[in-house]
């Protein structure tokens, strides 16, 4: 709500970046969602999110039988149980300056994403820059700035790992698919196996891109006919979570109808219901035909509700206060989602600069998106974050509103001009 300012009126004061998030304590004190959906004998891995002093001793009680935890890392693996049920499990962790324990159902069904998703995703940073080596940038930082600890998950690749349609490039260009027509990656991308097993040792999950239509928004090869393929291909390569963008497909479909809209989303989902890994399922189509009122019935964990957002109050601010009255399509295993998060270094590119948010506007962008219940996905460089940056994505009471296992999203409850009230209930 910026107002025009004439030339002699006084400027505003530089925004201060204040700190507003208790240091964590040398104790204990497991973060984290409480409720966690899984199916039925697929592989498992989460990494107890947990603050302290290390050496820290973990443990957990009540595990369905193939599930391992390591004691040392916190990681616990293995494979869901055949049968479908809520296993309660109580984690626990201690070191020397105490215990801390907390309660984690895993609920074995056909729901993933009972919480809102958390991670980070590499394309409001490096853009068509991005490369294996940035992501595996991505998954250190992670763990060594120790948002890891905080409960974020996913390491995302977005657009531009494939090959590109059309070019001479001998890094981008090239066959886009085997003689079996199984994606090829490109150069920047030289193992993807090896990426993801980078990753996945660390206890993060991994996530990946790709549009139904023949290409991407950026222009690489997409999974136009290619579907089932390409879901077998990203459960090989071990996969957790597609981004699903629709760009191309509008070379199919140029005016599509609500079922045309549909259908591309629907079959990726049959798709991906046939292998052997839980994936989720993010659609991406910038929110046509309100897509938040079909979403959840063509199998989505999670849509975009609005185009591309930027590092500017006014792209923020209409995008996220923009998300009242849909707030009623929300909840455990499908989320609206307005896009990912503009704080600390993003750029798009390979050029990276400190967001245009002022600091303010960093604490409601934050602050708006944890009650909005949406996806948290960071779009800065993990790597170089200032304190501030880290603070906002660290404050575990916020995530906790983010994360509250009734995943009831926040509605606005009074306006008056540009001052609002908004407001959720959370399960205690
Ligand atoms: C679209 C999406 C973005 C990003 C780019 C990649 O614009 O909305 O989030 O994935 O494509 O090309």
């Amino acid at each position: 709500g910026e107002k025009p300012r004439t030339i002699d009126a006084p400027q505003p004061p530089a925004e201060e970046k204040v700190i507003l998030t208790p240091k964590p304590g040398p104790q204990p004190r497991i973060n984290g969602p409480t409720v966690y959906g899984a199916r039925p004998r697929r592989p498992f891995l989460y990494r107890i999110p947990c603050t302290g002093t290390r050496p820290i001793q973990f443990a957990a009680v009540g595990l369905p039988k193939d599930l391992r935890l390591n004691p040392v890392t916190g990681i616990i693996e293995g494979r869901t149980p055949v049968e479908r049920g809520e296993y309660s499990v109580i984690l626990s962790a201690a070191n020397a300056h105490g215990t801390a324990k907390r309660p984690f159902k895993i609920i074995v069904g056909d729901t993933l994403a009972l919480t809102p998703p958390m991670g980070w995703n590499s394309w409001n940073c490096w853009g068509c820059a991005v490369d294996e080596k940035k992501i595996r940038e991505a998954a250190d930082s992670m763990v060594a700035s120790g948002l890891i600890h905080h409960g974020w998950q996913y390491i995302n690749i977005d657009d531009c790992w494939m090959v590109r349609l059309n070019s001479d490039d001998p890094i981008v260009g090239g066959p886009r698919r085997d003689e079996a027509g199984r994606l090829l990656t490109n150069k920047r991308f030289p193992d993807m196996k090896a990426l993801t097993d980078y990753v996945h040792a660390q206890g993060l999950k991994i996530g990946t891109y790709i549009s139904p239509g023949p290409w991407t928004c950026a222009g690489y090869e997409g999974s136009w006919q290619h579907e089932q393929l390409d879901a077998r291909q990203f459960a090989a390569w071990g996969f957790d979570y597609l981004k699903y963008d629709w760009c191309g497909y509008g070379s199919i479909v140029p005016n599509p109808t609500l079922e045309q809209m549909k259908e591309p989303y629907r079959f990726m989902r049959m798709c991906l219901d046939r292998v052997d890994r839980d994936i989720v399922y993010s659609l991406c189509q910038y929110g046509m035909g309100n897509v938040w009122e079909w979403g959840a019935e063509v199998g989505g964990n999670l849509w975009r509700t609005t185009g591309d957002i930027h590092d500017s109050w006014n792209s923020m601010s209409s995008i996220g206060f923009g998300q009242a009255g849909t707030e009623q399509y929300a909840g455990p295993g499908h989320w609206n989602d307005p896009d990912m998060l503009v704080v600390g270094k993003v750029g798009w590119s390979a050029n990276l600069r400190p967001s245009n948010l002022t600091p303010n506007e960093q604490v409601t962008h934050i602050t708006l998106w944890s009650l909005l219940a949406s996806p948290l996905l960071i779009g800065c460089d993990l790597s170089d974050m200032d304190q501030f940056t880290l603070d906002l994505l660290t404050n575990d009471e916020v995530i906790e509103v983010n994360q509250d296992m009734l995943g009831k999203q926040a509605s606005r409850v009074w306006k008056d001009g540009e001052l609002e009230v908004w407001a959720r209930p959370l399960w205690d």
